[in-house]
C-alpha cells in the first residue's frame, strides 16, 4: 500500500482471500470497526469462531496505540449471518497515508460485506452529553483535507450515514441522539477555537477517524452506520484539560452499556 502504483483494491482482494483462507468463511455479510469503548461488542454480537492477527493479513499495519487491539474476528451471528469485526484501525494521524486508513473497509467490502458499522470514541460539543453517551452519526465534516478517492471519482455522499439504518437504531434505542461528526487530523486534541469553529460550521462531535472510512465504504457500495461514544466534552466545552488516559477510562466505563446497545442493533441489521 505504500507503492503509489499498486492498486489498493487488488490488495484488499488479497486480504479478503487471506481472511477466507484463515477462517474457512467465504463471505462476511456485515463488518464492524470497533473504536475506543466499543470493543466488548465483539463478544456480545455472536460467537467468535476465528481470531486473526491483523499483521497476518496483507496491507494491515501494526496498531500504534495501547487500547487498540490488532485483531480481526469472524463472528457467527444468531441470525446465521457472518460479521467481520475489525479491531485494528489505522488512524490518519499515524501518517501512513489514507490508503492504509481505509484498507480495512475495502477488505471488508472485498470479503462480501454490504453493511459497514463504524464506531469511535470522540469529544462532544453539546454540553448536555455526559461522558458515556452514545450518539448516532447523522453526517460528517471531513477536516483532514484528504480523501480516500483517487482521480476523477465524483461519488455522491448524500445519506452517507444511512437514514434507514439510523431509523432501525432508533427503533431499538428510542431517544438515541444524533450528531454531525467532524474528523480532525489529530493526534493532538483541538484548541477551544477549533472546537468553536466545528460548532459554527454545524458539527456536534469531534474525533480523529471514521469520515475517511465512511467515504471509502460508500465508494465500495456499502451501507454505513456510524456511532460515537462521547468520552469527554471537547476542549473549551469542558473546563478541565483533556487526557488520553481519561478518554480510555471513560470508554472502559461505558463499554458494557454501549456494547450491549450495539449488539442489539447488529442483531437487527
Ligand atoms: Cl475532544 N477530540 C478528538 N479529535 N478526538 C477525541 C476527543 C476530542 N475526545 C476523544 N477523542
Amino acid at each position: 500500500l505504500d507503492d503509489p502504483t499498486a492498486d489498493p483494491f487488488a490488495i484488499a482482494a488479497k486480504a479478503a482471500a487471506r481472511i477466507a483462507d484463515l477462517t474457512g468463511v467465504e463471505r462476511h455479510d456485515i463488518a464492524l470497526t470497533l473504536g475506543s469503548g466499543w470493543g466488548r461488542a465483539a463478544e456480545l454480537i455472536g460467537e467468535t469462531t476465528h481470531t486473526i492477527a491483523a499483521t497476518d493479513v496483507p496491507g494491515f499495519s501494526k496498531p500504534a496505540l495501547e487500547g487498540h487491539v490488532g485483531t480481526l474476528r469472524s463472528v457467527l451471528l444468531p441470525s446465521g449471518k457472518r460479521a467481520l469485526v475489525i479491531g485494528a484501525r489505522t488512524h490518519y494521524y499515524e501518517g501512513h497515508g489514507v490508503r492504509r486508513v481505509v484498507h480495512s473497509v475495502r477488505t471488508a467490502a472485498a470479503a462480501g460485506a454490504t453493511t459497514m458499522v463504524l464506531t469511535n470514541g470522540a469529544g462532544g460539543i453539546k454540553e448536555h452529553w455526559a461522558p458515556g453517551t452514545p450518539v448516532l452519526i447523522s453526517d460528517h465534516i471531513n477536516l483532514t483535507a484528504d480523501s480516500p478517492l483517487e482521480g476523477a471519482t465524483f461519488i455522491d455522499l448524500t445519506d452517507l450515514y444511512s437514514r434507514r439504518l439510523r431509523d432501525l437504531a432508533h427503533s431499538i434505542a428510542p431517544g438515541l441522539d444524533e450528531g454531525v461528526y467532524c474528523q480532525f487530523r489529530g493526534p493532538h486534541y483541538e484548541t477551544p477555537a477549533e472546537v468553536q469553529m466545528a460548532k459554527t460550521i454545524g458539527g456536534h462531535i469531534v474525533g480523529m477517524s471514521t469520515a475517511l472510512e465512511a467515504i471509502a465504504a460508500r465508494q465500495s457500495g456499502m451501507e454505513v452506520l456510524g456511532m460515537s461514544l462521547i468520552t469527554n466534552l471537547a476542549a473549551g466545552i469542558q473546563e478541565s484539560p483533556l487526557s488520553h488516559a481519561e478518554v480510555i477510562e471513560a470508554g472502559r466505563e461505558a463499554e458494557p452499556v454501549i456494547s450491549g446497545l450495539l449488539a442489539k442493533i447488529v442483531a437487527a441489521l
